[in-house]
């Protein structure tokens, strides 16, 4: 059986990408800080997948923690999941964004490389591409991270561009993720933001459950078809399976070392559709008003995501309804957001 590291194995992407590879027969091991994730989570991967996986609380930025980890287990691959991602606090924090995202992974990758575990799948994001010239967005696509947030995952990119470069005997899949939703379908695990939600589906789940009492929609007055922004949103299911489909591509005999891919559903929903698919689906009405655009937003953009399909045999298949039914059922189950 083959055994993985999970850096960030407890949060929202972590946890489901957890439950999907010990349900396809891997041993995860979980490194996880719990900076914003609770311990509590594995119970419900035991429940969901039928094994318990090990959770060891530490920090990626801690080598003697990770010398002793790999020390003692025989990783066949590591997937990269611990970081920072909101963007307005690496606005106000760019040095614990750099540290946590560039050091962490740079002290990570000094450990993999003195175990000689030389197989990494990286959360990389959308926003390396910041206001894109069109849509969809292919991953030639140019670069133009918009905050230090997107600026450590290019940075990163960078690096194991270089650190493959440098030895063939690494294998990595940058994964772009396009704008992640959804849960898993039994309710039991699902994305649990700390405070006032900054993104749209957990604002609107929020809403539908009376935490909080009307939308703020950013902006009616970008070029798009209702005026509202569109992104690419997707499953955070067919995202976990991408990640067993990353891992499947790099132990092939024919694998190239370095993999770049967008994973998103190819296709814009606008915040509109948000609203009324969620309110036509769960029967929820959301109360909604028009203010003015957030700044930094971007009006539209989608991925390409036609390499995925060549390269890992991967697509995502579940719709707009699916995110929205699954959302609901996951905030509905536990209305405080917080496991723990
Ligand atoms: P999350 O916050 O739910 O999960 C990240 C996990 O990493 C958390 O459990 C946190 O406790 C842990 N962590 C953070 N810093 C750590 C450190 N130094 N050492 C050990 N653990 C640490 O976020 P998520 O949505 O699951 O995102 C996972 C990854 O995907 C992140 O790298 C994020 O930047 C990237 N990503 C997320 C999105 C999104 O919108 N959710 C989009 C694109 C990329
Ligand atoms: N929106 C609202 N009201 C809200 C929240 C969001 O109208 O209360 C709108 C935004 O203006 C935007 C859309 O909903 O048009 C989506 O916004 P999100 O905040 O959910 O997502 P973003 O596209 O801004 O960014 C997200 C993550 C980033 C990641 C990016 C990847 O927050 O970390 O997706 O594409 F990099």
């Amino acid at each position: 059986m083959q055994k993985i590291l999970i850096t960030g194995g407890t949060g929202f992407i972590g946890s489901h990408t957890v439950v999907e590879l010990v349900s396809a027969g891997y041993e995860c091991i979980i490194l996880d800080s719990l900076v914003n994730s609770h311990a509590a989570v594995v119970g419900r991967i035991a429940t969901l997948s039928g094994k318990t996986p090990l959770l060891i609380e530490g920090d990626v930025r801690d080598a003697a923690c990770l010398d002793a980890l790999f020390a003692a287990h025989t990783f066949s691959a590591v997937i990269h999941f611990a970081g920072l991602k909101a963007v307005g606090e690496s606005v106000r924090e760019p040095l614990r964004y750099y540290d946590n995202n560039v050091n962490g992974t740079t002290t990570l990758l000094a450990a993999m490389a003195k175990a000689g575990v030389k197989t990494i799948v990286f959360s990389s994001s959308a926003t390396v591409y910041g206001e894109p010239d069109f849509s969809p967005i292919p991953e030639s696509a140019p670069f133009r991270p918009a905050s230090p947030y997107g600026k450590s995952k290019a940075m990163v990119e960078s690096i194991l561009t270089d650190l493959v470069a440098s030895d063939s005997a690494w294998r990595v899949a940058l994964l772009r993720y396009f704008n992640p939703v959804g849960a898993h379908s039994s309710g039991m695990m699902g994305e649990d933001p700390a405070g006032i939600p900054n993104n749209l589906m957990p604002f609107v789940c929020q809403v539908a459950s009376g935490r909080l009492k009307t939308l703020r929609i950013f902006g009616n007055d970008y070029p798009t078809a209702d005026g509202t922004g569109e992104r690419d949103y997707i499953h955070v299911m067919d995202l976990a399976e991408g990640h067993l489909a990353a891992l499947r591509y790099l132990a092939r005999t024919d694998a190239s070392p370095l993999m770049i891919a967008n994973l998103g559903t190819s296709r814009g929903h606008s915040v509109l559709d948000v609203v009324n698919t969620f309110s036509r689906i769960n029967g929820m009405p959301i109360p909604h008003q028009f203010v003015a655009r957030r700044p930094g937003d971007v009006p539209a953009y989608w991925a390409d995501a036609t390499y995925a399909e060549r390269t890992l045999g991967w697509k995502a298949t579940r719709s707009l309804e699916d995110m929205c039914r699954d959302s609901w059922n996951w905030q509905k189950q536990n209305p405080t957001g917080d496991i723990g």
